[in-house]
């Protein structure tokens, strides 16, 4: 029944793919604002898409947020790949902990029999313990692993949603409001041309380190995040977009 409705939506896809220059694009059906079960058929999706490019010894890097906690939700034992290793992209953003990049990397490794690393760094972070945590060997060891992953899966969200969300300080709105700041993801928040207004200073992947991975997967649905989507893939280094039909639509018509 699955594959039946995702070929449901190939003109779809195909048009999506187009438009934003995509290697591989998957559309769900329905609108992920309105309805959860739509956030979980896009952990399903890229679950199963995972599941075909994935090899043996693998390291996955997962960032935080409801869409990347649903695909952490739908994550079953992976047959072929073993010994997948699953890492945070990046250190906290300032979510709360169900929806934070390490606990969703504990439970995705729990449920795919794979095993996992964390970072553990304070958030938000100041430039001078920035410089001396990157030198701790603990922490250097998991940013290796993390700037050599094979696949990275990571949310996109709407930019004032996500500072307001991160409970970000007065500045940093003002920053991103004034720079017309539209999509963030890895931190990052862009206008809607994907020029950088605003990054959050920690550690993990820089956005330059998604040039030398093969594979960088979005999830993102949602008519109201099509903004977004659409701004975040002006800079992307996504080549995979799991989305759905809400958010493919209003992509299509709007940019
Ligand atoms: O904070 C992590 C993060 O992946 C952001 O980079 C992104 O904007 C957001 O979560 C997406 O969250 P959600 O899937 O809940 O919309």
């Amino acid at each position: 029944a699955f594959m039946k409705e995702v070929s449901g939506f190939s003109v779809l896809e195909q048009h999506v793919k187009d438009k934003l220059q995509l290697n591989h694009v998957i559309v769900v059906p329905g609108n992920s604002d309105e309805h959860d079960w739509v956030k979980q058929e896009l952990g399903k999706a890229c679950i199963h898409y995972l599941k075909t490019i994935l090899q043996m010894k693998q390291t996955i890097a997962v960032t935080g947020g409801t869409s990347m906690a649903a695909v952490a939700e739908m994550m079953t034992p992976f047959n072929g790949a073993t010994n997948c290793m699953f890492v945070p992209a990046r250190g906290g953003l300032g979510e709360r902990v169900e929806n934070q990049a390490n606990t969703i990397c504990v439970e995705m490794a729990k449920k795919a029999h794979g095993e996992y690393r964390l970072l553990y760094v304070p958030d938000p972070i100041s430039e001078e313990s920035y410089q001396s945590i990157i030198e701790e060997p603990s922490i250097k060891e998991v940013l290796e692993i993390i700037r050599d992953a094979d696949v990275v899966i990571h949310g996109i969200g709407d930019a004032v949603t996500m500072a307001k969300r991160r409970k970000a300080s007065k500045d940093v709105l003002n920053k991103i409001v004034d720079g017309n700041a539209v999509s963030e993801a890895f931190g990052y928040y862009f206008n809607e041309s994907g020029e950088v207004i605003h990054k959050v200073r920690t550690v993990g992947i820089q956005l330059e380190d998604l040039y030398k991975t093969d594979c960088v997967i979005a999830v993102a649905g949602g008519k109201s995040k099509a903004k977004a989507i659409n701004s975040y893939f002006k800079q992307g280094k996504s080549n995979v977009l799991i989305t759905d039909e809400s958010a493919a639509q209003e992509l299509i018509r709007e940019f």
